[in-house]
């Protein structure tokens, strides 16, 4: 039946288009196609290559119109009433995206002219303003297929089929779809389906009866209208009059496509030829595109966007954490700490967890993560590349061996031009703050300080001799002395003097060292030796004893070497008097004079006078006597250290004869 009916439709169109557009004259054409039309042309509308009449392309709040370009008498000249007429035409309607809206629907209208500049798009469909709207001067008939429900205008819902007259709230409307001429079933259609669908609208002059059909193109009119009204058209149809069709998009946009139209007075509109249609864009090609437009840019912006922070974030984390680690420290593994772990039990090494500045570099409290063990780090530039391994190797060796004279040193870590030790934290702090009474540490007595210098000795006794390498500190000093709860002394930065011998050149030697315990023949060859720690241990002594700093102010504003002042004392016979005033006449006076003797000793101005850290004990431990200085000795340290060659020359004016003796050095 269907079939039979479309190849009568067929048979009946061949003899009437033959290109496009066939028209006898205005009372009747039809449009197979608009390639070769010329339509009136507004707003968003377009013929397509392909023949589509494109009324609106895809743009949000859009309009666009395609006239007939010719007007169209619709009245008889003899008589005042609009003529019998017939109207089909074949759409479709894609959304630009798929499963969303398409934006407004489709109108056909017949207008008083071809100027409806003043239309607004989205519910308007392009025919009406809101001043128009309803404003029986419009003169506008339509027939409207809307995808959008619109409340304002009693859309019963969004797919729905109306006719309007002057206004867009419809006369008439019923949802889209057909009556199946079989069944008698009301069969919906999507109207933005894609799918081309064929309208029918026919209008009786007699009955005044407007009757609108609506059905898929492959099925033939169905028997029964969706829509019929009664309605006097000679009330609203001007003469002459334009007819064409109106689209609109709203926020949301669609393409409005018109693929056939026919149009018959006083006759049935002629059938169009379906066969001989244009395409329809491929589904989804065009919808894909221009929302590819739309999202690509976005999606490629977005991933951009995503990757850059990814990125970022990862070097950031990498430059942040970044650490240096090479094969042969594999062996050192337990003792090498990532440097993100560092970096975290020190909040990212903070002004608040700054505990000092030393010689090397800056030390920060931390807490470790996992174990919450309390930690110092010391943070250590340095730009050698070759003395590292042995500066590690070093370190690690002195790790392994456990002394409790000795800051423990956990570990370490490294990254390009930074070195970082990992020690056990102190929480009593360092003994210069109790020598000289900072941040009101109470003072040492006699014992506790006896105790710290033997301490000291037995801690670089230690790294003299009883480590596997001979580790010179360089830097021996109270503010390098840390003590434990047991108020004993432990030296600090141990080994880092190292890391500036090994492997740099010999031009730029580092002398490393504090000014007042450097020896002199530091100065001179710029070579440090144990000799050199004894010597700064000797000034260590004193320094404990008097409670006194190794360069003392003196009362007219002189600087006074503290050696000179206690060995002037010494001189005079008043060595006691040079122990600090602070322990208030209570300690051994035999234990500080042999501190004090051997301070002097040890700080002697010749290395082969100073005795080496195991016989250093040994008095110490009063199980050797030390050695009587000669009481006639008169030289002024000061002096002697700004100037090596009086010493070289003239070494027996100073009678020091006897103690270069008794002092072998160790090799
Ligand atoms: C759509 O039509 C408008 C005119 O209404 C035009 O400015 C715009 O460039 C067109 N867009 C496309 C994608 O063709
Ligand atoms: C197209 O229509 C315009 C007026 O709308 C007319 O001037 C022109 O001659 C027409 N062209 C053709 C080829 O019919
Ligand atoms: C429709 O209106 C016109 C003009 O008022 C009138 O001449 C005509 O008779 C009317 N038609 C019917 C069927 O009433
Ligand atoms: C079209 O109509 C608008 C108002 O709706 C008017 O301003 C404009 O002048 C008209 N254009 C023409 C060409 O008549
Ligand atoms: C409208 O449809 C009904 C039912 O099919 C039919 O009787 C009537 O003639 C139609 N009117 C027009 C104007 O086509």
């Amino acid at each position: 039946m269907v079939a039979n009916q479309n190849i009568t439709l067929f048979i009946l169109s061949v003899g009437l288009s033959i290109a496009g557009f066939t028209a006898g004259d205005d009372d009747q054409f039809v449009y197979t196609g608009f390639a070769s039309s010329n339509l009136t042309l507004d707003g968003g509308a377009t013929v397509t290559p392909s023949g589509l009449l494109e009324l609106t392309n895809g743009t949000v709040r859009q309009k666009g119109h395609g006239f007939h370009p010719s007007s169209v008498l619709f009245y008889e000249s003899s008589s005042g009433a609009v003529q019998s007429f017939s109207v089909s035409f074949v759409f479709a309607i894609l959304s630009t995206y798929p499963e969303t809206e398409s934006g407004h629907g489709l109108a056909f209208f017949i207008a008083p002219d071809k100027n409806l500049s003043g239309s607004f798009p989205t519910q308007y469909l392009g025919l009406f303003s809101d001043q128009t709207n309803g404003d029986p001067n419009s003169h506008i008939f339509a027939v409207e297929l809307d995808t959008v429900q619109n409340y304002d205008l009693q859309d019963i819902n969004s797919y729905h089929v109306g006719i309007n007259v002057n206004s867009l709230r419809s006369i008439r409307s019923h949802d889209a779809g057909y009556y199946d001429d079989k069944s008698g079933l009301f069969k919906d259609l999507s109207l933005d389906s894609h799918e081309a669908m064929q309208v029918w609208v026919n209008y009786n002059r007699e009955t005044t009866q407007i009757n609108v059909t609506i059905a898929p193109l492959n099925v033939a009119k169905p028997v029964r209208p969706l829509l019929s009204a009664n309605y006097n058209l000679s009330a609203v149809i001007t003469n002459p009059a334009y007819i064409g069709f109106s689209s609109s998009t709203g926020s949301v946009s669609g393409q409005h496509y018109l693929l056939g139209w026919s149009f018959g007075i006083n006759s049935p509109a002629p059938p169009i030829d379906i066969t001989k249609l244009p395409e329809m864009p491929r589904l989804g090609q065009k919808a894909r595109s221009k929302a590819l437009q739309i999202t690509l840019p976005i999606t490629i912006l977005a991933l951009f966007l995503a990757a850059s922070i990814t990125i970022f974030l990862f070097v950031r984390r990498k430059l942040r954490y970044a650490e240096l680690r090479e094969d042969w420290e594999v062996e050192y593994g337990p003792h090498r700490f990532s440097y993100k772990d560092l970096f975290d039990a020190t909040r990212g090494f903070r002004e608040a967890n700054l505990l000092g500045t030393g010689g090397f570099g800056m030390v920060y409290k931390g807490i470790l993560r996992g174990s919450r063990l309390n930690i110092a780090v010391k943070r250590v530039s340095h730009d050698s590349k070759q003395g590292i391994k042995e500066f590690i190797t070093e370190i690690v060796s002195i790790g392994h061996l456990q002394h409790r004279n000795l800051v423990p040193l956990l570990g370490y870590s490294r990254r390009k031009g930074e070195l970082l030790l990992v020690y056990d934290y102190m929480p009593n702090g360092s003994l210069d703050k109790y020598l000289y009474g900072k941040e009101g540490k109470p003072t040492l007595d006699w014992n506790q300080r006896f105790q710290i210098i033997k301490g000291v000795a037995s801690g670089l006794l230690y790294l003299h001799e009883e480590c596997e390498k001979v580790i010179i500190h360089c830097d021996i000093k109270a503010s390098n002395v840390l003590i434990d709860n047991e108020i004993h002394g432990r030296i600090g930065d141990f080994g880092l003097a190292k890391l500036y011998d090994h492997g740099t050149d010999p031009e730029a030697t580092h002398v490393v060292g504090t000014i007042g315990y450097l020896a002199p023949e530091v100065a001179r060859t710029g070579r440090a030796t144990p000799l050199t720690d004894v010597f700064a241990f000797g000034i260590f002594i004193l320094e404990v004893t008097c409670g006194q700093r190794p360069i003392k102010q003196s009362t007219q504003d002189r600087q006074v070497m503290l050696v000179d002042w206690v060995l002037e004392h010494w001189h005079k016979g008043s060595l006691t008097d040079t122990v600090d005033i602070k322990i208030q006449g209570e300690y051994d006076i035999d234990e500080a004079c042999l501190a004090l003797k051997l301070g002097l000793l040890c700080s002697h101005p010749f290395t082969s006078a100073r005795p080496n850290m195991r016989q250093v004990m040994q008095y110490l431990n009063k199980e050797m006597p030390i050695p009587e200085l000669t009481p006639n000795l008169s030289f002024s340290m000061l002096a002697l250290m700004q100037n090596d060659e009086l010493i070289m020359h003239c070494p027996s004016e100073i009678g020091f004869g006897t103690i270069s003796t008794i002092s072998g050095v160790r090799r």
